[in-house]
């Protein structure tokens, strides 16, 4: 019998994003559909939504004592349905679905994924009049994890898998919330709900799902630690034997340099030397000097502790000594907005800095670079190494959680039995990561080395194919 899968997130790529997480929920149940699976999403129905699909009213159902509409579209250009949890008090303003414009949490957020989540559990129950009953509810990160919590006090309930996309965001709350939402006391203790006193939703997830899921097998080791446990290592060392690291795939044809609209120049393997002019019109576009000899190194990210920030602000002015342009991309924290951007002002020949965030920026950037720099503290798996790959942009990155697990680092083994796809550094140092950025650019001063490089990360499978596949394995022992 084929599988019912109700995917459970609070962003997917394209209807909103704002990282990887969107990436995953928009690709992964694609990838399941094509192997068979029945799977729906249910997401809140935000004001910035974009679909060029049609939306259609499907329900009304009671959750608490207000109503909330269900509607139905499909993921844009997919046939996977979209269920959206239509509440306008909570989700019918602009922006971001966690914060406003400087980066604060909205103030109901709480109450805004508490009221997903127990629409999300009507759904699962089949009580919203849509004659649907899925197998298992798959949860991603704390916006959905009261889920698996509220559904365990259900009898003949639906099984439940959580991954866990990040645990530095954990949904914690003063304590005074669980009754604000009205919450079961059975679900507040230590074991349950309860995190140092403070209501935790990421815990709904960890404590009651049926299965944990993290997003790649270094990062699941990593996160039965304190260094990255984030406080909750106990509790996933306790659940270890349900607890699995399943990389993340990306969407092969989205980012597919030999059919991407978004580039300057459709490329392949095959024909690398059009990923040149990509880099032509990179240089042009942003005033550098128009030269394929100086090498591009580029960084589309949040702006964020996690993301290594710091050690790029330590290294911008070395890096200046060396013959290169760099090119960052992204936003998030002000402090480093404002850094970054001095650093673009003072040095305008080679460094550039675009604040915000454009999709199809960020394609144009891994197809025009030449090398894509993630010198993240903690990573659980990580989109753009796997897109810069793709693209023949050769990453250099910390060895730890996914980018250790999916970039071979240079070494003379490595070069000779085509493996090698980029270069890794251990320490969170700036010593480090300088050191690996020269490795890099000593090795790409020698163009056939490089091109061996950029050919063996683009022939990599990193589609979601075999973990697809690995998430099916899971479903079926539920
Ligand atoms: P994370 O999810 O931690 O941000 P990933 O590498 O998994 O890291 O995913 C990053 C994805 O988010 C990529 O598709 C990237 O282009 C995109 N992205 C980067 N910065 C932003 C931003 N400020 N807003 C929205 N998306 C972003
Ligand atoms: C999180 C992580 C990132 C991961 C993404 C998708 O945002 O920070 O490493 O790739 O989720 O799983």
């Amino acid at each position: 019998m084929m599988k019912k899968i109700l995917f459970v997130t609070s962003e997917a790529h394209p209807l909103i994003k704002t990282g990887g997480l969107a990436d995953v929920s928009g690709s992964l149940p694609k990838a399941l559909l094509e192997h068979g699976l029945d799977v729906r999403l249910i997401i809140p129905n935000y004001q910035d939504i974009k679909t060029t699909e049609e939306i259609f009213y499907k329900s009304t159902v009671q959750v608490g004592n207000v109503n909330v509409n269900i509607l139905e579209t499909r993921l844009p250009g997919t046939q996977v349905p979209v269920l959206l949890v239509d509440y306008p008090k909570f989700f019918d303003y602009p922006g971001n679905p966690y914060a406003d414009e400087q980066g604060n949490a909205w103030i109901n957020n709480a109450e805004r994924f508490a009221l997903f989540c127990r629409a999300t559990v009507e759904v699962a129950m089949n009580r919203a009049y849509l004659d649907w009953t899925p197998d298992i509810v798959h949860c991603n990160d704390w916006q959905s994890g009261l889920v698996p919590a509220l559904l365990s006090l259900e009898s003949g309930r639906p099984a439940t898998v959580f991954t866990i996309h990040n645990m530095a965001y954990q949904g914690l709350f003063p304590k005074e919330t669980r009754v604000l939402l009205k919450l079961p006391r059975q679900l507040w203790s230590p074991s349950g709900i309860e995190f140092d006193g403070l209501l935790s939703f990421i815990k709904g997830g960890l404590a009651y799902a049926d299965r944990i899921v993290t997003v790649s097998p270094t990062y699941a080791a990593e996160i039965q630690t304190p260094d990255f446990g984030c406080g909750l290592e106990g509790l996933l060392s306790y659940r270890k034997d349900d607890l699995f690291g399943i990389i993340n795939g990306i969407d092969f044809e989205n980012w597919n340099p030999e059919i991407d609209t978004n580039i300057t120049e459709p490329y392949s393997a095959l024909t690398l030397d059009k990923k040149r002019l990509n880099k032509t019109a990179l240089q042009q576009k942003y005033s550098l000097t128009v030269d394929n000899k100086i090498p591009i190194l580029a960084v589309i990210s949040r702006l964020v502790e996690q993301k290594g920030i710091d050690l790029i602000l330590e290294c911008l002015p070395e890096l200046l000594s060396l013959p290169l342009q760099f090119i960052l991309h992204g936003r998030g924290n002000k402090y480093f907005e404002q850094q970054l951007s001095h650093f673009g002002k003072t040095y305008p020949k080679q460094i550039v800095i675009i604040l915000g965030y454009d999709e199809v920026l960020a394609h144009q950037i891994e197809a025009g670079a030449d090398i894509l720099l993630m010198p993240s503290l903690f990573e659980p798996c990580g989109l753009n190494q796997l897109y810069s790959q793709r693209y023949g942009t050769i990453p250099v990155a910390r060895k730890t959680g996914g980018l250790a697990d999916t970039i071979v680092d240079v070494a003379p083994e490595t070069i000779r039995n085509k493996t090698a796809t980029g270069f890794i550094f251990n320490k969170a140092t700036s010593g480090a990561f300088i050191e690996a950025i020269k490795r890099s650019l000593i090795v790409y001063s020698n163009s056939e080395k490089w091109t061996q490089l950029q050919v063996n990360g683009m022939q990599k499978d990193c589609s979601w194919n075999n973990s697809a596949k690995e998430y099916i394995e899971l479903y079926e022992q539920l």
